[in-house]
């Protein structure tokens, strides 16, 4: 089921952003200290690193410790999305966390992160799994174009240690921990349509911000990735502790097989909703679940591999953070530059699946100089 639909819009209809566009004005990461190796692992696991790098790409992850959870991971990468940005956290409309792993049932984390920012703006957590970031930049954009806010901070943080059986060789291997952030600003419409930002890849003219998205669902994989108990369909006890109920449950062939196909056609669907060819995707930004799984996407798409960005081997699959701990460093890095077309594409539990195709932009709202 796609639920926002860009129709056959040209890439240059602001259908999906206000009038001035949307730019991403800062960014920012942050990952545990404790560093996690596959030789490590293989101290208390029947596992060794061959075969985890074979079938994941994964060489080594972070592991959050005492007192890191996921909110106090997303606390640091939106202070420093916010310090990128030059924006105090008074000057927030919103603030959206993509997490599956919130500190607390209740309140949201994201309204705990709004408290310890400091910051009045309406707070909300999304919870889409590993596709979480883009469903929260999706819905940002769209608080933006119906006018409800101009200054958006979204976040995708998990810690998803807290629901890993770290003695479940099939689960313990692949994930990680993290939180990556983007403060989001409308820009002047009198910038409407204005094609003077190139970047180094391939650009199609248009305002910053979202061109064409797909947010979709595999209701047939929706128990593949399952906690079974501690919601209110199997409150927690001390029955379903000793069970191990608290714990993530995977079938990870079938997700692995569903993923690939469910993402290449998100992708497709997102590309033709904006006119747009893989060729002209600067920067491509996957969920960061195996490199296998990316690879398998990339020929199926025709999507480049060297505009592809990889974390996997350094963080494992940090669910909703992957891609905004990703984004983070590629524009750390310079790699993507104003006007440039970045694509993100998720997956996780439920099955859900989004993807955005987004139009770099960094000037500020005021139409200053780049940043
Ligand atoms: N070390 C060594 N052997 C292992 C390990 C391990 N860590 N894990 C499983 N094996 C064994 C299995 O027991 C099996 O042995 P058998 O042949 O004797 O039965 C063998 O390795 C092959 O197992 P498969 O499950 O078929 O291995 P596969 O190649 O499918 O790789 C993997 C497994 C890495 C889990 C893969 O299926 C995958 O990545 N799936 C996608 C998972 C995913 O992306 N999940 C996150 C979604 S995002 C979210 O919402 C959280």
């Amino acid at each position: 089921m796609s639920v926002l639909t860009a129709g056959a819009a040209h890439p240059a209809t602001p259908a999906l952003a206000p009038s001035g566009g949307v730019r991403v004005i800062g960014w920012g990461a942050a990952v545990p200290e404790h560093r996690v190796t596959n030789h490590d692992l293989t101290r208390h696991l029947d596992t060794s690193d061959e075969w985890i790098v074979e079938r994941s790409g994964i060489r080594e992850r972070r592991w959050a410790g005492p007192g890191e959870s996921t909110g106090h991971l997303a606390v640091a990468a939106c202070r420093a999305a916010l310090d990128r940005a030059g924006t105090r956290p008074d000057q927030l409309d919103a603030v959206l966390l993509a997490t599956t792993t919130p500190d607390h049932p209740v309140p949201s984390t994201a309204a705990e992160v709004a408290a310890a920012l400091g910051t009045t703006a309406g707070a909300f957590d999304i919870n889409a799994a590993c596709a979480g970031f883009v469903y929260g930049l999706t819905v940002a954009a769209g608080l933006m174009t119906a006018g409800v806010a101009r200054t958006v901070l979204v976040a995708g943080a998990d810690v998803i240690t807290s629901i890993l059986d770290k003695g479940d060789r099939q689960t313990a291997v692949l994930f990680g921990d993290g939180a990556g952030a983007v403060v989001l600003a409308a820009g002047d419409p009198a910038e409407t349509g204005d094609p003077g930002e190139t970047g180094a890849g391939p650009t199609v003219a248009g305002p910053p911000g979202l061109v064409a998205c797909d947010l979709a669902g595999d209701p047939g994989g929706v128990d593949l990735l399952v906690v079974p108990a501690g919601g209110s369909a199997r409150p927690a006890s001390a029955e379903t502790v000793a069970a191990g109920e608290h714990h993530l449950r995977m079938d990870g062939r079938e997700v692995f097989r569903r993923a690939v196909r469910a993402v290449e056609a998100s992708i497709e669907r997102t590309l033709a909703r904006a006119g747009c060819s893989p060729e002209d995707v600067a920067l491509f930004v996957p969920h960061q679940a195996n490199a296998r799984i990316v690879e398998a996407v990339l020929a199926r798409t025709g999507l480049d591999p060297a505009r592809t960005l990889s974390t996997i081997d350094r963080y494992g699959n940090t669910s909703a953070s992957s891609i905004p701990i990703a984004l983070s460093e590629a524009a750390d890095a310079g790699t993507v530059a104003p006007g440039d077309l970045v694509l993100m594409s998720g997956f996780g539990a439920g099955l859900t699946v989004g993807t955005a195709l987004w139009r770099w932009g960094t000037l500020t709202p005021a139409g200053g100089d780049d940043v």
